[in-house]
């Protein structure tokens, strides 16, 4: 295949998968998010930065609703996923959630054996007709989560009797079992030691050729390793997004460059 064949390609698999618009985010008075415009794409690593507070962790829970859970918070602008608005009162935010899953920064496996954990999505989603099935689902979500050796003579021992590092791909497993077409992770590293963060980054980049993941990390090293495209935030707003590599060594923003290089935050 020639160059040019092999760009056209390149550029083909940037399918966008989110698309944000405007969005504002308010905590009553408090406008802890302003005019957030990004698009996500499909089978990519997007890495969200930037000081603690600047709203990572809000805009990542405006990308499935888990916003809605909190009564304070209100959420305006658009979010599509797949060009559907996410807040169409029409959606489903449970149905939303199993498309677009979230791993969050403390490991938090439900109080059930290894199996249930991962077998819930898919039992209450109704994605297993036969206990086959549903077998069939756990073993490969726990080896996609790279957890399937570790566990499977002990499936109905409780999940919480896993190491932090187990029980954490052990979340990713129960996210990933519902087959979601996004993955959303919030510091999913940040109780790990580095042994279990680098079987979580390497998962992280195996997840990619499946799903869109998208990480808020404090690490520019983590971020660097693993991301494609990159997004920094700061004071609510996106200062800027682009490709990992010209992020981190050619930024357009001097915030951005304030940030990675250690002047901010
Ligand atoms: N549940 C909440 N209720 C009220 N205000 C909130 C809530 N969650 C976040 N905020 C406010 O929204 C702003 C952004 O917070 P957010 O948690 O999104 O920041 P962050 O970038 O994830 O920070 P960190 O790196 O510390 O996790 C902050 O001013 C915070 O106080
Ligand atoms: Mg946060």
């Amino acid at each position: 295949m020639n160059d040019m064949r092999l760009l056209e390609r390149a550029v083909d698999t940037q399918v966008n998968k989110i698309t944000a618009r405007k969005v504002q985010v308010y905590y009553g008075q408090n406008h802890a998010l302003k005019d957030v415009d990004v698009d996500i794409l499909d089978k990519t690593v997007t890495a969200f930065i930037g000081p603690s507070g600047c709203g990572k962790s809000t805009f990542l829970r405006c990308l499935n609703r888990m916003n809605d859970t909190i009564a304070v918070c209100r959420v305006e602008g658009r979010i599509d996923l797949e060009g559907e608005d996410i807040y169409d009162p029409r959606v489903d935010p449970v149905q939303l959630r199993a498309k677009v899953g979230m791993v969050f920064q403390k490991p938090n496996p439900f109080p059930k054996s290894i199996y249930d954990n991962v077998a819930y999505g898919p039992k209450i989603h109704g994605l297993a007709r036969k206990k086959a099935d549903l077998d069939e689902i756990v073993e490969s979500s726990l080896r996609k989560a790279a957890l399937w050796n570790e566990v499977k003579d002990r499936l109905d021992a409780p999940g919480t009797g896993l190491s932090g590092g187990q029980q954490q791909r052990l979340c990713i497993a129960r996210a990933i079992a519902t087959s979601p077409e996004v993955l959303l992770m919030d510091e999913p590293c940040s109780a790990l030691d580095p042994i279990a963060t680098a079987q979580v980054e390497e998962l992280i980049d195996e997840l990619r050729s499946q799903f869109s993941v998208v990480i808020v990390t404090h690490s520019m090293q983590q971020a660097a390793r693993v991301s494609q495209r990159t997004a920094f935030f700061h004071l609510g707003s996106l200062v800027e997004y682009g490709e990992t590599g010209q992020i981190f060594t050619n930024p357009k923003d001097p915030r951005t460059e304030s940030y990675i290089t250690g002047r901010i935050g």
